[in-house]
């Protein structure tokens, strides 16, 4: 696959992982993306994953020959991108990494070497030249890591983005883009909207034809689609129109309550209803939706004088990426001494530009009648 007449893309596509990261479903795979630069010098963007070093150094040299490459861009230090760093040095004795100066540091931490004698250290707006071109650098500390650098190469006008428009899937796998692209930002980037604002205000200074991110496919046509999305998401601000329920229940009456909400939303006009049993679902795709809607509803019930463990779970992976500007609904459920709505405001209590519903739901053991009008009311309020 070209990018352009001398970018290649020598990236790997992963179908044997299991998690990604240790604990992200992906069910269409993973692709680990490196790219070719040739030029009267030559450079390679990123390696692989551990698992793919001989396939991705076969692609060099299926590209190159018997030239070898230059340069070995290191825009980011996780390992499913700088596995290989060792094994390409030594196939390219010659050769020469480039990457910001905590990029060096954590090389030598996973791998034992900096390649001291063999490296250029780049940091915020300075270039590399190819000969023909010139690669200038930007750095994009926490998106996803502190040592992260992108590069743009004002030739082509092409963006290597790092993990920045990143999504899970493998590349020979046909799917949405927004739907995993939205999973992975918002679970592995998600915390750090304003970094991820930062560094798309950079791109907004660049004429950009192509994004060559490290994950997901490239990028060449209707870039403002991709880019107002990031726009959205590095915002917190809402996607689409519509409510997210959570839930989660023991003997199916917490249940009840989130469906039946669901039924009168719809009922009500909801744009749109989006509803998640946390001990079911993929709990990323239930934190994607989250942040996805401007309305969520919590539903859990009383557990051990706190909530249910999967609540629990969610809320912490929202409030651990700086949920805010939302409005959040309640759905309680407890038999004895109902906890769970204030342990749930309290968890939320950090973040900001939240409104809470007027109306909620305090279910005890079953639904009543009382229940019943309180889940119309709420529907009410959240159709407004
Ligand atoms: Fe795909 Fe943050 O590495």
């Amino acid at each position: 696959m070209n990018i352009a007449e001398n970018i290649k893309y020598i990236g790997v596509n992963d179908h044997d992982i299991d998690l990604f990261e240790g604990q992200y479903v992906v069910e269409n795979g993973m692709a680990y993306n490196s790219y070719l630069i040739i030029d009267e010098k030559t450079a390679v963007m990123d390696s692989v994953d551990a698992r793919f070093g001989d396939e991705w150094l076969g692609k060099i040299k299926a590209a190159l020959g018997e030239k070898a490459p230059d340069y070995l861009i290191v825009q980011h230090m996780e390992p499913d991108h700088s596995a290989n760093i060792s094994a390409f040095m030594k196939a390219y004795p010659q050769a020469v990494i480039v990457a910001s100066a905590k990029a060096f540091a954590m090389m030598k931490q996973f791998y034992g070497s900096d390649y001291a004698d063999r490296q250029i250290v780049v940091s915020e707006g300075d270039t590399l030249s190819l000969g023909g071109r010139e690669l200038k650098f930007f750095t994009a500390p926490m998106v996803h890591w502190p040592e992260v650098i992108v590069t743009y190469d004002s030739t082509d006008k092409v963006l290597f983005s790092a993990d920045a428009f990143g999504k899970f899937g493998a590349l020979d796998v046909e799917e949405d883009w927004a739907c995993e692209a939205r999973r992975y930002y918002f679970g592995i980037v998600g915390k750090y909207g304003a970094q991820a604002q930062a560094l798309l205000k950079k791109a907004s200074t660049l004429d950009i034809k192509t994004i060559c991110p490290l994950h997901g496919p490239v990028l060449s046509e209707n870039l403002d689609y991709y880019l107002g999305l990031y726009n959205t998401w590095t915002t917190y601000g809402v996607e689409t129109d519509g409510v997210m329920i959570a839930y989660t229940s023991v003997y199916g009456n917490t249940k009840k309550a989130a469906l039946l909400l669901e039924e009168k939303l719809k009922e009500k006009g909801c744009p749109k209803v989006a509803v998640n049993d946390l001990a079911r679902c993929d709990m990323a795709e239930a934190v994607e939706d989250a942040f996805r809607y401007g309305k969520i509803v919590l539903a859990t019930t009383t557990y051990n004088a706190e909530i249910f463990p999967f609540m629990r779970e969610f809320i912490n992976d929202l409030t651990e990426r700086n949920f805010k500007n939302k409005t959040v609904a309640f759905i309680e459920n407890g038999s004895w001494a109902a906890m769970a709505e204030k342990v749930m405001r309290k968890m939320l209590e950090g973040c900001k530009d939240i409104a809470y519903a007027e109306n909620g739901v305090h279910i005890k053991s079953a639904l009543s009648e009382e229940n019943l009008a309180q889940i119309d009311a709420l529907a009410d309020e959240l159709c407004k």
